[in-house]
C-alpha cells in the first residue's frame, strides 16, 4: 500500500479526545494543507476560523446537536465559505479543503472528526456566537486533537460501486 493510501484508509473520525494541548506548528501545517487545496478556477473561496477558547467550545458543542465532542477537542478548525467567490462551487472547494486538513492532521498523529453545520438551522446561532459575517457560511466543525479511541468503520465494496465504460 503506497503512503498517501494508507494515510486515507487509516483516517477515522475520532470523537474522544485526550486532555492534551495541539503543538501551535501542527494545526500550522494542517491549514498549510488545507490552504493548498484544488479549487475551481483557483478561486479559493474559503477562509478558516481556528476555536481553542474552551468556553466557546462549550457553546458550540451546546450549541450542534451532533458535535458534542467539540467541547473537549482543545481545536476546533471551521472551514467558512465565500459564495460570492465562487457560487457554483463554494462548498465542494471548502470540502476538498477541509478534507486535506483532516489528513495532514492524521499524518501528524491527530484526530479530527467533521460535523456538518451548512444550511442547517443552527448556521446562524454558531455564526453570531462566532463573530463570522454575513457573506460567509460555516461549512462545519472539525474537532481536532489527541484521539483518545480507535473507532473502526467500514465501506461499501468496489464491486458495488464502481462501473466501467458505461453504467
Ligand atoms: C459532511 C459531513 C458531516 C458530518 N457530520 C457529522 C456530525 O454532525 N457528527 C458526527 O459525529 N460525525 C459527523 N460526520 C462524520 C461521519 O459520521 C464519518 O465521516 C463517517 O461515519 C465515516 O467514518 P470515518 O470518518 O471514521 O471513516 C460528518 C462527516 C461529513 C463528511
Amino acid at each position: 500500500m503506497n503512503d498517501a493510501l494508507n494515510l486515507l484508509k487509516t483516517r477515522r473520525s475520532i470523537r474522544k479526545y485526550k486532555d492534551q494541548q495541539v503543538e501551535e506548528e501542527k494545526i500550522q501545517k494542517c491549514l498549510e494543507a488545507a490552504q493548498w487545496a484544488p479549487s475551481a478556477s483557483n478561486k479559493q473561496p474559503w477562509e478558516f476560523l481556528i476555536v481553542t477558547d474552551e468556553q466557546v467550545r462549550k457553546k458550540l458543542s451546546e450549541i450542534h446537536p451532533y458535535a458534542r465532542f467539540v467541547a473537549k477537542s482543545p481545536v476546533v478548525f471551521v472551514p467558512l465559505t465565500n459564495p460570492e467567490v465562487h457560487p457554483k462551487y463554494h462548498k465542494s472547494d471548502t470540502a476538498l479543503a477541509t478534507l486535506q486538513y483532516m489528513i495532514e492532521a492524521h499524518s501528524l498523529g491527530l484526530g479530527t472528526c467533521w460535523a456538518g453545520v451548512i444550511g442547517s438551522s443552527i448556521e446562524t446561532e454558531i455564526k453570531e456566537l462566532l463573530g463570522v459575517p454575513e457573506n460567509l457560511n460555516v461549512l462545519g466543525l472539525v474537532a481536532t486533537g489527541y484521539a483518545d479511541e480507535e473507532p473502526t468503520k467500514t465501506r461499501k465494496e468496489l464491486d458495488d460501486l464502481v462501473h466501467y465504460e458505461k453504467y
